[in-house]
């Protein structure tokens, strides 16, 4: 494994087609590097239903999951692999509310504030748990890098 020391953390985060087409990339990248996170990887993918459903499969029972499937499919998304001690709670931190119509009164500095519009349209996506980091990391990335990370997590469960 090529982990590094284990204190550090990988999470994975995604900017959304809002994010991309409205010419954010670069502001956000800015305020990924300001923040103390290493970029690890990148892809810029264009995901179909099929896939997005299955990204999104925790969410398959609410009310707003075709629409959620249609929007994150209108265009391409940029996944990113970030790093960081507690990289999960910090990116998510930073990134701001689900509803970026609240992120702009509660959370004015966080990433959603500046690009997002509502809880949809909200540029930016997080992991929320380990679990969900490994398993998102897996599906844009590959199984090598999941591997390395659950080597990571049994490590630091001992
Ligand atoms: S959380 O953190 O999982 O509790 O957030 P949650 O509010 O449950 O939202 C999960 C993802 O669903 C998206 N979402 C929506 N999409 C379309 N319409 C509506 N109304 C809506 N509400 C929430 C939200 O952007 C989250 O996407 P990700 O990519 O996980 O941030």
């Amino acid at each position: 494994c090529s982990c590094g020391a284990v204190e550090r953390e990988r999470t994975l985060a995604m900017i959304k087609p809002d994010g991309l087409s409205g010419n954010y990339t670069e502001k956000i990248k800015a305020a990924i590097l300001d923040s103390g996170f290493h970029i690890v990887k990148e892809t810029q993918v264009q995901l179909d239903a099929e896939r997005a459903s299955l990204f999104y499969a925790e969410h398959s029972g609410r009310s707003f999951f075709d629409s959620l499937v249609k929007y994150i499919t209108s265009g391409p998304v940029l996944a990113m692999v970030l790093e960081r001690p507690d990289a999960i709670a910090q990116w998510r931190a930073l990134i701001g509310p689900t509803d970026a119509r609240k992120a702009k009164t509660t959370h004015p500095n966080s990433i959603r504030a500046m690009c997002g519009l509502d809880s949809e349209k909200n540029c930016v996506h997080g992991s929320d748990s380990p679990e969900s980091a490994a398993r998102e990391i897996s599906f844009f990335f590959g199984d090598g890098d999941s591997g390395c990370f659950l080597q990571y997590l049994f490590h630091n469960s001992e």
